[in-house]
């Protein structure tokens, strides 16, 4: 048996999941559409960053992840979702189109990961210095792999230390473009707000010593003494195309692998510059030795709390049917 379409009602509790979603800047590209018992999953053009993502890469992955938050959350409602990636390519903003699946229960790892929705959060602040367990670090390797990507843990001094130049490299590429620091700045909140990135979450103001870049949010300086941890778990996420759906499909993968860092009682922060600058991007791959594409870096450890950002109001991003008059 299968169910003839998604309701008003499962779109919104799976909405209020998908919004939750990261975003670069927390700019939250998104909308989100019921059409003919599917939930389409649009990109909003009024919420592009010309200036940071003239490519679009990165609301596409914003917009995967918002992706794998619904599936789990129609999943854990019982009637998950099959996926259709760009379903149309004359519409290059339609992200992904859900229509609903054979029911079933879901799996306890859909009930979990779901768990850990509104728990996760970036937490760019120093982590302790305690390492990542082997264990966990499995479950995170296998997040990547069930959808299709890859995690390559960066390990030892050189390896780590060769990707953060990298990343630092890329990141003073970005800041020597005025247009790319004026929009940065645009995201910046210093008042409570639906979207952007508040100061208090950004991370504290990025020093000389620091191993990997910070972006640069408008945090405090730290106190002396109080560095970031010495040896970080440095991850990259890769998919082995780089097309606007293998895009996608990296960001539904970048979702699984932050909510099974959540739910394995670690944190993590993610590092785009060395994406964002195509010369870097390449010498990331090189580095890794890998064949695909890198999509993301992440600094995964043990955080001190932190807390969620805000989200604008799942009921404005949603488009219904208009009802015949
Ligand atoms: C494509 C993409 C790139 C990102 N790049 C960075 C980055 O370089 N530095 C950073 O601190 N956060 C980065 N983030 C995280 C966002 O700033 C974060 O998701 C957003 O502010 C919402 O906050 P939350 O993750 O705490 O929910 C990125 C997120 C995405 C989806």
């Amino acid at each position: 048996m299968t169910v003839d379409g998604y309701t008003e009602e499962q779109l919104r509790v799976a909405v209020a999941a998908a919004v939750r979603a990261p975003s670069l800047h927390n700019s939250q590209p998104w909308r989100f559409a019921l059409r003919d018992g599917t939930i389409e999953v649009r990109l909003d053009p009024a919420r592009r960053l010309p200036a940071t993502d003239p490519t679009g890469w990165a609301a596409r992955i914003a917009g995967g992840a918002a992706v794998f938050n619904l599936r789990l959350a129609l999943a854990v409602a019982g009637v998950p979702a099959r996926v259709t990636r760009r379903p149309d390519p004359r519409e290059p903003d339609l992200v992904a189109r859900l229509a609903p699946d054979q029911p079933r229960l879901a799996t306890p790892r859909e009930r979990a990961l779901f768990a850990a929705v509104p728990r996760r959060y970036s937490n760019r602040a120093p982590f302790w210095p305690d390492p990542v367990p082997t264990d966990a670090r499995w479950r995170l390797l296998e997040a990547a792999r069930d959808e299709g990507a890859w995690l390559d843990l960066v390990v030892g001094a050189g390896p780590v230390n060769a990707v953060a130049a990298i990343a630092r490299s890329a990141d003073r590429v970005l800041d020597r473009d005025p247009a790319y620091r004026a929009e940065l700045a645009t995201w910046i909140r210093r008042e409570r707000s639906p979207d952007g990135v508040p100061v208090g979450s950004g991370g504290p103001t990025g020093e000389p010593q620091d191993l990997l870049p910070q972006r640069a949010f408008g945090g405090r300086p730290r106190a002396p003494g109080r560095d970031f941890e010495p040896e970080p778990l440095v991850a990259v996420l890769g998919s082995t195309g780089d097309t606007a759906g293998d895009q996608i499909a990296a960001g539904e993968a970048l979702q699984r692998v932050l909510l099974t860092v959540t739910d394995s009682g670690l944190a993590a922060s993610l590092l785009s510059q060395p994406i964002e600058v195509p010369g870097a991007r390449e010498q990331l791959r090189l580095a890794l030795g890998r064949s695909g594409t890198p999509q993301m870096v992440l600094r995964i450890g043990y955080g001190q709390p932190g807390w969620p950002t805000p989200r604008r109001d799942p009921a404005e991003l949603i488009d219904l049917p208009v009802a015949p008059s």
